[in-house]
C-alpha cells in the first residue's frame, strides 16, 4: 500500500514514523518532507498548498491513500479535490475546515450547538468594533477571522493595545484577508489543554490529553510561537473530563456539522481552557496539533493506519481505540531569535544516527546540504521521551536534547512543568 503524508514539520514526521509501524508496512512518502522524514519515506518536491501538483503525483505514482498533516491545503479544497477525483484521502473538507479556517462561523457553530466558549462578538467595520471596545472590560481578546499562521490573536491588557490591534488587523490588514474580519473576545483565565479526536462524520473517538508550551521562555514567559513543546497525558485532563469534552463538545460539533450540510472527517482538534473545573473552547483546529501529535501519536496501541483506514471508509464505531498506558514529552529545539527572525543554515552537531533508550528524534525545520544536517526553519527538532511515567519520559527527552547543539539553538528547560513542578 502506498501513503503520501503532505507536510514537512515535527507533526508530519511523527505520523510518517507512527504509520512506518503498521503491521501491513505501508509504502511511505512525504510532500515537501524534510531532512528527518527522509530516513522513512520517499519525499518529493511539491509544496503542501500544491493542491493540483500533490493531485498529480498521486495519480501518477497510483498512491492509496493520502494524509493531510497542516491546515492550508486542508482550507484550499484538497479533500473536495481528491474526492471529486475518486481519490483516497484522510482529513475534512474546504466546507468543515471552516471550524479551524473562520473562527467566526466556528463561534456560530458554538453558539448553535450549545459549547461553553469565551463571549465574543465579531466585526466587519472598524469603527462599529473600536465603540464596542470602548464597553468591554480587560483584558480583552483580539482575533482575527482568518488563518494568520498562529499570530491572529491579541491579548491586550490595555484598551490601547486593543485599539491598535483592531486597526492593525482591520485597516492596516497586516494579517490581509484573514483580518478583514475581528473577533472580540473575553479574556478566560484558567489552564490550556488540548483534546483531539479521530472521526468518520458520525463517531468520535477521543485521543489523550495533551498540553503544549506556547511561550518561548521557561515559566511560560515571553511571546507567543507555534509551540516549544508538549507532554501526554496531561493531568488536567482526567478522565471525567476528557469524558466531558468528548460528550458536550465533540460530539455536539460533529451532530451539528452534519446538520449543516458540511461533515466533519478527520481530526477534530479541541484547544480548551479550563476555568476552575470548567472546559470552555477557545479554538477548534481541523488537523492534529503540532507539537501535540508528536506526544499523543506515540501513545496510541491500535494501529494508525487501521484507524485512518476506519474513519475514512465511515466504520469508526466498528474499531476500539486503544492508548499505551505510559508518559511522552517533546522538547522543541529552536533556531536563537524565534518567533521572531533567525538564521538558517545551521550545521547540526550530535544527532544520533541510532537511537537508544526510548527517545525519538523528530525534525520540523532541517534539511540536508551535503552529508551535514542543517537547519532551516524556526522550530528545528522536536526530542520525543517516553517513559512510564512523565517524570521518566522528560528526564529522556533532555538526556537527548542535551547531547545536539547548533549555533543559536534554544529550547525551554521545563517542558511539562505544570505536570511535574521541577525543572529539568
Ligand atoms: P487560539 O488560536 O484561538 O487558540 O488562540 C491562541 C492562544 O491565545 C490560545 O492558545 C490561548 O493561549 C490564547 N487565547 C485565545 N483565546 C483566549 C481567551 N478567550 N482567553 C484567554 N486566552 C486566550
Ligand atoms: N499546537 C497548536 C496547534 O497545532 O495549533
Amino acid at each position: 500500500m502506498k501513503i503520501l503524508v503532505v507536510g514537512s514539520g515535527g507533526r508530519e514526521h511523527a505520523m510518517v514514523w507512527k504509520l512506518a509501524q503498521s503491521p501491513r508496512v505501508p509504502e511511505l512518502y512525504c510532500a515537501p518532507g524534510n531532512a528527518g522524514i527522509e530516513s522513512m519515506a520517499t519525499c518529493v518536491e511539491i509544496k503542501a498548498d500544491d493542491v493540483a501538483g500533490l493531485q498529480d503525483f498521486v495519480v501518477t505514482e497510483k498512491i492509496d491513500l493520502t494524509v493531510v498533516g497542516p491546515e492550508a491545503p486542508l482550507a484550499l479544497g484538497i479533500v473536495d479535490e481528491f474526492r471529486k477525483a475518486k481519490l483516497k484521502i484522510f482529513g475534512p473538507t474546504k466546507a468543515a475546515a471552516r471550524l479551524e479556517a473562520s473562527k467566526i462561523f466556528s463561534k456560530n457553530v458554538m453558539a448553535q450547538a450549545n459549547i461553553p466558549t469565551a463571549r465574543a462578538q465579531s466585526f466587519d467595520k472598524a469603527a462599529d468594533a473600536l465603540a464596542y471596545l470602548d464597553r468591554h472590560e480587560l483584558p480583552v481578546v483580539i482575533k482575527a477571522d482568518g488563518l494568520a499562521q498562529g499570530k491572529g490573536v491579541i491579548i491586550a491588557t490595555t484598551r490601547e493595545q486593543a485599539r491598535q490591534a483592531i486597526l492593525d488587523s482591520m485597516e492596516k490588514a497586516v494579517f490581509g484577508q484573514a483580518g478583514k474580519q475581528v473577533l472580540i473576545e473575553q479574556f478566560l483565565d484558567g489552564e490550556e489543554l488540548t483534546l483531539m479526536a479521530f472521526t468518520d462524520g458520525k463517531t468520535v473517538a477521543a485521543m489523550l490529553p495533551a498540553q503544549d508550551h506556547k511561550r518561548v521562555g521557561d515559566g511560560d514567559t515571553g511571546l507567543n510561537t507555534g509551540g516549544m513543546g508538549a507532554y501526554c497525558p496531561a493531568p488536567l485532563g482526567t478522565p471525567a473530563l476528557r469524558e466531558q469534552v468528548a460528550r458536550e463538545v465533540l460530539q455536539p460539533i460533529v451532530d451539528i456539522m452534519v446538520r449543516l450540510g458540511s461533515p466533519f472527517q478527520g481530526v477534530l482538534y479541541a484547544g480548551l481552557m479550563v476555568v476552575k473545573g470548567t472546559p470552555y473552547v477557545l479554538e477548534f483546529n481541523a488537523r492534529m496539533g503540532d507539537p501535540e501529535t508528536q506526544v499523543v501519536l506515540p501513545l496510541l496501541k491500535t494501529d494508525f493506519l487501521e484507524v485512518i483506514e476506519a474513519v475514512v471508509e465511515h466504520r469508526l464505531d466498528q474499531l476500539a481505540v486503544e492508548w499505551h498506558r505510559a508518559a511522552a514529552v517533546c522538547v522543541v529545539m529552536t533556531s536563537g531569535g524565534y518567533p521572531g527572525s533567525y538564521r538558517t543554515g545551521k550545521p547540526i552537531q550530535g544527532l544520533p544516527s541510532v537511537m537508544t533508550g526510548s527517545a525519538t528524534v523528530f525534525h520540523a525545520g532541517t534539511a540536508r546540504r551535503g552529508n551535514a544536517i542543517v537547519t532551516a526553519g524556526g522550530r528545528v527538532l522536536g526530542i520525543l521521551g517516553r517513559g512510564n511515567t512523565l517524570a521518566d519520559a522528560q528526564r529522556e527527552a533532555y538526556r537527548v536534547v542535551r547531547s545536539i547543539s547548533f549555533d543559536g539553538c534554544h529550547f525551554r528547560t521545563d517542558i511539562a512543568h505544570r505536570a511535574l513542578g521541577a525543572q529539568a
